[in-house]
């Protein structure tokens, strides 16, 4: 488990945020209280991560810091000073083309009302970046704390193994 600790010096100011998002390099001074998910959706106009329980436990609001799923809902904006962000939009190309991982989830419909999809994307990047080849149990291990009310989970066993076959490097 991770931890983010609020910096003390991080920037001049002690409400600031300065990190990079996306690629970009972000500064913004905010209230001590405000979560990275509201940075991101409230000050940045990001609204690919979905605000859902709030409580660290659905898994709506997940993003990648240096490259690490967290959930961004229970991190303080000012703990990831410093650190590098991406959002499901950070994901999509330059030239405007999905990641393998959002095509894939495309391809097989595994979304249905579409909330989960954010944390279930980023969830997958996360584990194919580190486990290429995941067996059935490792990709229910990942998702397991991913929240789906609609019952898509066949959908979104097929979409990770779409993408797995896709991404990983040919032997
Ligand atoms: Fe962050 Fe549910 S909204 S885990």
């Amino acid at each position: 488990m991770i931890t983010f600790d609020v910096p003390t010096s991080a920037c001049d100011m002690p409400t600031a945020v300065c990190l990079t998002v996306n690629g970009e390099p972000q500064q913004r001074v905010t209230h001590p209280t405000t979560t990275l998910l509201q940075f991101l959706r409230n000050d940045l106009a990001l609204n690919g991560p979905k605000y859902g329980c709030g409580l660290g436990q659905c898994g709506a609001c997940t993003v990648l810091v240096d490259g690490v799923a967290a959930r961004s809902c229970v991190i303080p904006a000012e703990g990831v000073s410093g650190r590098s962000i991406t959002t499901l939009e950070g994901l999509v190309s330059d030239g405007g083309q999905l990641h393998p991982v959002q095509q894939a989830f495309k391809d097989t419909q595994a979304a249905q009302c579409g909330y989960c999809l954010n944390g279930m994307v980023m969830m997958t990047v996360a584990l194919l970046k580190h486990n290429p080849h995941p067996t059935d149990a490792q990709i229910r291990a990942q998702l397991s704390h991913n929240l789906c009310r609609c019952g898509s989970h066949l959908e979104i066993m097929q979409a990770v193994k779409k993408a797995a076959a896709f991404l990983a490097p040919v032997a």
